[in-house]
C-alpha cells in the first residue's frame, strides 16, 4: 500500500490529522523532532486508532536525514506541518523562522523531487491574507505579511507556485487555516502549548481551570459585534478530515491550489469567553486591555471553494469546539506532562 509521509505529526493538527488519515485507511508514517510538541501525543494517537504509527524523529533542517529516509521509503505524498508557528516569538527570533520553516521546506521539496514524489499538502495560514480589505476573504485576495512568521508562510506559498510553474507534475495543495480550537472528543489528544498560551482558546481553558487569573481583552474598541476581535474558529477535527480529503483531491492532479480551511463566520473574543463560562460552568474573569500590536478587527473565510473542490465543510460548532476542547484541558491540567 502507498505510504504518505507527514511531517510535524506529533503537532497539535498534525496529530489530530494522523488520527483521521489512519481512520480512513491511509499508511503513514510520521517525522517529528518534537521542538513544540512530544512523543506522547503518537502515543495517544495510537491509542485513540488501535494502530501502531511508523515514527522517525527527523528533523527537516537535515537534508541528509531526509534523503535517507526517501531513499528507505516510496511516499506517495507528503503532508507537511513541521514548522514554527508562533507570531511574536517569530519577531524575536526571524532567523530560526526562515530556518526551520523556509529553508526545511526547501529540503523537503528538493528531496522530493530527487525521488519523484511530487504531491504536497501545506500547512498555510489566513495570516497570508494580511490585513483583508473586506470579508468574508476568498483564496484570489492578495497576499501579504506582517511579521516573520506570516512572511515564512508566503515565501514558502509562492516557492510552491514557483516549482508548480516550473514542472507541472507537481501537485500542491496549500490549506489556509483560520483558527484551530477544540480537540480531540476522546480527550487524549489536543493542543499543548509551552508556558503561558499566546492564542485566545488555550489561554481561555487555562483561565477555566485556574491556571491562569484572568483572560486579557485585547482591545473592545473594534467595530465589531461587541467591540472585540471577531476570528473564524474551526474545530481541530473538522481541519484534520479537511488535509484527507485534500490527499484525495492530489489524485486529480489539481496542480497548485490554495483552500481555505474554516467555517465561514466568526465569533468575538467575548462570545468564545461566555460560551467557555457556559459550557465549563467556571468563572472566565476578563479585563480589558489595549489592543495587540498587529491585531486585526474581523477575519473570516468564505470556504465554499473547498466545499466545491475537495467536497469538505465544517461540520462542528462552537459548542464541540468548546466542550472537546474543555475536556482535553480538565483530562490534562498540564497537557501531555500530566501525570
Ligand atoms: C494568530 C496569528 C495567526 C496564526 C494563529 C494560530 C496573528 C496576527 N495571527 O491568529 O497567524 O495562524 O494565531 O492560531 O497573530 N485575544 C485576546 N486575548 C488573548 C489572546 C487573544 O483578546 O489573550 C484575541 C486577539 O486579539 C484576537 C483573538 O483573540 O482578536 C484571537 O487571537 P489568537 O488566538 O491569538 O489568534 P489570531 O491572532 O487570530
Amino acid at each position: 500500500m502507498s505510504k504518505i509521509l507527514v511531517t510535524g505529526g506529533a503537532g497539535y493538527i498534525g496529530s489530530h490529522t494522523c488520527v483521521e488519515l489512519i481512520e480512513a485507511g491511509y499508511n503513514i508514517l510520521v517525522i517529528d523532532n518534537f521542538s513544540n510538541s512530544c512523543p506522547e501525543a503518537l502515543k495517544r494517537v495510537e491509542q485513540i486508532t488501535g494502530k501502531s504509527i511508523a515514527f522517525e524523529q527527523i528533523d527537516i533542517r537535515d537534508a541528509n536525514s531526509l534523503e535517507e529516509l526517501f531513499s528507505r521509503h516510496q511516499f506517495e505524498a507528503v503532508i507537511h506541518f513541521a514548522g514554527l508557528k508562533a507570531v511574536g516569538e517569530s519577531c524575536q527570533i526571524p532567523l530560526e523562522y526562515y530556518q526551520n520553516n523556509v529553508s526545511g521546506t526547501l529540503n523537503l521539496c528538493q528531496t522530493m523531487k530527487a525521488h519523484g514524489c511530487h504531491n504536497l499538502v501545506f500547512s498555510s495560514s489566513a495570516t497570508v491574507y494580511g490585513e483583508p480589505a473586506s470579508l468574508p476573504i476568498t483564496e484570489d485576495f492578495p497576499l501579504s505579511a506582517t511579521n516573520p512568521y506570516g512572511r515564512s508562510k508566503l515565501i514558502i506559498e509562492d516557492m510552491m507556485r514557483d516549482l508548480h510553474k516550473s514542472d507541472n507534475n507537481w501537485n500542491i495543495l496549500l490549506l489556509r487555516y483560520f483558527n484551530p480550537a477544540g480537540a480531540h472528543p476522546s480527550g487524549l489528544i489536543g493542543e499543548d502549548p509551552n508556558g503561558i498560551p499566546n492564542n485566545l482558546m488555550p489561554y481561555i481553558s487555562q483561565v477555566a481551570i485556574g491556571k491562569l487569573e484572568k483572560l486579557q481583552v485585547f482591545g473592545d474598541d473594534y467595530d465589531t459585534v461587541d467591540g472585540t476581535g471577531v476570528r473564524d474558529y474551526i474545530h481541530v477535527v473538522d481541519l484534520a478530515k479537511g488535509h484527507v480529503k485534500a490527499l484525495d483531491k492530489l489524485n486529480q492532479k489539481p496542480g497548485c491550489t490554495a483552500y481555505n480551511l474554516g467555517v465561514g463566520s466568526g465569533y468575538s473574543v467575548l462570545q468564545m469567553a461566555a460560551a467557555f463560562a457556559k459550557i465549563s460552568g467556571r468563572e472566565i474573569p476578563h479585563e480589558i486591555v489595549e489592543r495587540r500590536p498587529g491585531d486585526i478587527a474581523n477575519c473570516y473565510a468564505d470556504p465554499s471553494l473547498a466545499m466545491q473542490a475537495l467536497g469538505w465543510q465544517a461540520e462542528l460548532g462552537l459548542e464541540a469546539m468548546v466542550e472537546d476542547g474543555w475536556n482535553w484541558q480538565k483530562k490534562n491540567m498540564d497537557g501531555y506532562h500530566t501525570n
